[in-house]
């Protein structure tokens, strides 16, 4: 069995994590290319069709490389400048299909999973913390109707945020900020907040107790709100986790808890009581 591991197992892991960084550029690579076919695909259309390409029914397939070309320059000076851990090799941590955005986790079927739609309403104020591209705050914008405000430490996702939330025109109701949650002073209060994979975070830039990240929050919120709470894979099964949102019993009721993501995470929903 010692040999296994040896002579097989930990070589063919080690020979995986050196392959990663080369497979993840390789898949960004192949995205492009599907990007680059869509619109040729649109253009051969109007060809066919004899119609010239127009902005009112062609905007949306045409501009795409545009809004690539801008999030391409924005991994680049992440790539050059950043000095702090990229997620995903340097790529987005979320991907965002309706704007074909490459990325880790996608966005539709998060959204879609957690339920949002039944969950936040047009009226709704959200608050998105550790955003990372904004995208989940984005398309619940987007779906629903809400306003939102997203705040992330790393400038290089939040300018791609920006660029999306420009392209969709949605720029007036969805703000993305890039500075750290432990500096975030908001002018008002929220009625949704959403709190995922990022209550302590694997490039250290956030390490706090849990009961403090939500006591924080609870501060941020009107009586009645909603708290949506993704865990990390490391918390599930682990005690102190368990304990320490026991202890916000006093702040937080709780509405729903399940796991997610093949088991590998929980989802909370937390209501907020005034204390
Ligand atoms: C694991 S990702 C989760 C992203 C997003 N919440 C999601 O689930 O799709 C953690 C995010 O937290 C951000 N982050 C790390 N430290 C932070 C801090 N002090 N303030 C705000 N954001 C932070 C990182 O830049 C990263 O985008």
């Amino acid at each position: 069995m010692s040999i296994y591991i040896r002579y097989i197992r930990r070589p063919l892991s080690i020979l995986k994590r050196l392959l990663q960084p080369v497979v993840v550029a390789f898949a960004s690579w192949l995205h492009g290319l599907g990007i680059f076919l869509l619109v040729s695909a649109r253009r051969l259309v109007r060809l066919i069709e004899r119609h010239t390409i127009d902005t009112t029914s062609d905007r949306f397939v045409m501009e795409l490389p545009q809004l690539h070309r801008k999030i391409r320059q924005e991994l680049q000076a992440q790539r050059r400048e950043y000095d702090s851990y990229a997620y995903f090799h340097g790529y987005p941590y979320q991907a965002l299909a309706i704007l074909d955005v490459f990325g880790e986790r996608g966005t539709e079927e998060r959204f879609d999973a957690y339920e949002l739609a039944d969950l936040v309403h047009r009226e709704d104020h959200l608050l998105d913390i550790g955003c990372n591209c904004g995208f989940m705050a984005l398309y619940t914008a987007f779906r629903t109707g809400c306003s939102a405000d997203g705040i992330d430490i790393n400038p290089y996702m939040i300018r791609i945020g920006q660029h999306c939330a420009e392209f969709l025109r949605l720029q007036d109701k969805v703000k993305l900020v890039a500075q750290p949650f432990q500096d975030y002073k908001p002018g008002q209060t929220y009625t949704v907040v959403l709190s995922f994979a990022t209550h302590w975070t694997d490039d250290c830039n956030y390490r706090v107790r849990l009961q403090d990240h939500l006591l924080r929050i609870h501060g941020m919120m009107t009586d009645g709100g909603l708290l949506v709470f993704e865990s990390h894979s490391a918390d599930v099964g682990n005690a102190e986790f368990y304990a320490a949102l026991e202890e916000m019993r006093a702040y937080f009721s709780w509405e729903g808890h399940r796991l997610m993501a093949r088991g590998t995470r929980e989802l909370y929903l937390m209501r907020r009581i005034a204390t």
